[in-house]
């Protein structure tokens, strides 16, 4: 087994609530699709490295099956420890190269995922990739696929070029790294200015390289394999494996949220009724610099765009934290639906407490969901509406706050949790406690001293960032 720069530097290992198939099958129904039930499907995952995205799916969704593959052995080993130690009996991870799956060598999966892997493979495993997919896919089943996009890849590519040639004949990847961060870091100190075009766009695009941390420049920006796409080559290389856009896992990098909305009609004409260009114009339009494209299988009837009349079969959440909105149908959905955290609730639900118009209330939801603030959900969520008499932490976030502050939801999230006081409180929380046995624990634990109105808004809390299990 050959060790891969991925053995050799770590990459992070989040979640990604955009590749839930809850997620995939909301955007499928926005579309007028039918898709497999997200809650009891089969899932796999290719470049999946250490798993942490199928960790928080397998843990938050218990019906689901997944199976995730990478190339990258010492990424597999830390993700099966990981499942082992949680617990999870419905993930399974195998160190496979993608070029080994493309006559559907795992059987069939009602969704399949790559995120962060289709621009950053060399051509042979693009090609296995979409092999891989179309081969495992169900006759309904969802893709998704992620990349980097142009035309925002041509700026960054520049800062490559230059990031190389800054670090030119410097074998090791970290070190070259380092070296090529120099040379941001100048960039950003000497050169970033709101004064000229030219000094407004390094503005822009240096953060995320001068300041990002350096794995992910090794495996990124300064990759061997690094090539951004245009959407209308990814469309035709997807139609090559049978496969057809759907629509973007996350809408809020959608054009009509950086445009006035009079400029899509305008879009629209000039591509000439076809979906393919429009997206493409629309990129250039924005510019965009990554896309999170859901596929399905070619000859389906797909929506053009986001329809409200089908937010009406969806369930809604808030998103935990989010800034409130002020005014419009949109700002009272929010203050509704937060105050409903963690319910998801259900369309008809929410437009008779709002007392809204069906058609102008899908519109405030897709809204809502470009702009960040609200979650679309296929059906309820596995998380408890109140704390219990004795409350549970989900076993995956229990198991992260005993090693950090990145812990799983069970809304796919990540929720940071610093305080160390609060991440011993989660360990306590196995469902064996009930409310004087917890505050006992942290005494003992941490020497802090819990009254029970704080320990009931700490409980309450955790309860609306979705991280106890009913
Ligand atoms: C940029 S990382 C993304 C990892 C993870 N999906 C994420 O987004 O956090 C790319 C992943 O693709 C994997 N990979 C690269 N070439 C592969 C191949 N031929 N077969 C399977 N996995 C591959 C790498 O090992 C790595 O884990």
């Amino acid at each position: 087994m050959t060790s891969t720069v991925y053995d050799e530097v770590r990459y992070s290992n989040y979640p990604y609530a955009q590749t839930h198939p809850d997620r995939l099958a909301t955007v499928a129904i926005l579309h007028g699709l039918e898709p497999p039930d997200p809650f009891r499907a089969r899932v796999l995952e290719v470049g999946c490295g250490a798993g942490g995205n199928l960790l928080a799916m397998a843990a938050a969704t218990p019906g689901i099956r997944a199976v995730g593959v990478d190339l990258a052995a010492s990424a597999i080993a830390e993700g099966r420890a990981a499942a082992e130690a949680v617990g999870l009996e419905n993930l399974e991870l195998r160190q496979v190269d993608v070029r080994a799956l493309t006559e559907g060598e795992l059987g069939e999966f009602d969704y399949v995922i790559a995120h962060g892997v289709y621009a950053w493979i060399p051509q042979d495993a693009r090609d296995a990739l979409l092999a891989a997919i179309a081969s495992h896919l169900s006759p309904d089943g969802l893709a998704y696929v992620s990349y980097n996009a142009n035309p925002g890849g041509y700026f960054r590519r520049m800062l490559r070029d230059a990031g190389l040639w800054h670090a030119r004949g410097i074998e090791d990847p970290m070190q070259r790294a380092t070296k090529a961060q120099e040379l941001f870091r100048f960039l950003r100190d000497q050169r970033a200015t709101e004064a000229d075009m030219y000094g407004q766009l390094i503005e822009r695009i240096i953060p995320a390289l001068a300041d990002g941390p350096l794995y992910r420049l090794v495996h990124d920006d300064l990759g061997e394999f690094w090539d951004p796409v245009w959407f209308a080559d990814f469309a035709a290389h997807a139609g090559e494996h049978g496969l057809a856009f759907v629509g973007e896992a996350d809408l809020s990098g959608m054009r009509s949220e950086l445009l006035p909305d009079e400029v899509g009609p305008e879009v629209w004409r000039f591509a000439q009724g076809d979906r393919v260009a429009f997206e493409q114009y629309s990129d250039l339009m924005i510019p965009r610099v990554f896309r999170q494209s859901v596929l399905c299988r070619a000859g389906a009837e797909i929506a053009l765009e986001p329809a409200p009349g089908n937010a009406a079969r969806l369930h809604w959440s808030a998103r935990p934290n989010a800034k409130p909105l002020e005014v419009g149908l949109v700002a009272d959905a929010f203050a509704a639906l937060d105050g409903a955290r963690p319910r998801a609730v259900g369309f008809e639900a929410l437009r008779e407490e709002l007392g809204a118009d069906a058609v102008a209330l899908g519109a405030a939801l897709l809204d809502g969901f470009r702009r960040e603030r609200l979650m679309p959900h296929a059906g309820p969520l596995h998380a408890a509406l109140t704390p219990g008499e004795r409350p549970e932490v989900s076993p995956l976030a229990r198991w992260q706050a005993g090693r950090g502050p990145d812990l799983t939801s069970l809304a796919y999230q990540t929720v940071r949790m610093e305080e160390p006081a609060a991440r011993a409180l989660i360990e306590l929380l196995d469902g064996t406690r009930d409310r004087d046995a917890i505050r006992a624990g942290l005494l003992d634990r941490t020497g802090l001293e819990l009254t029970a109105e704080d320990l009931e808004a700490n409980l309450t809390e955790l309860t609306r960032l979705f991280l106890i299990v009913p």
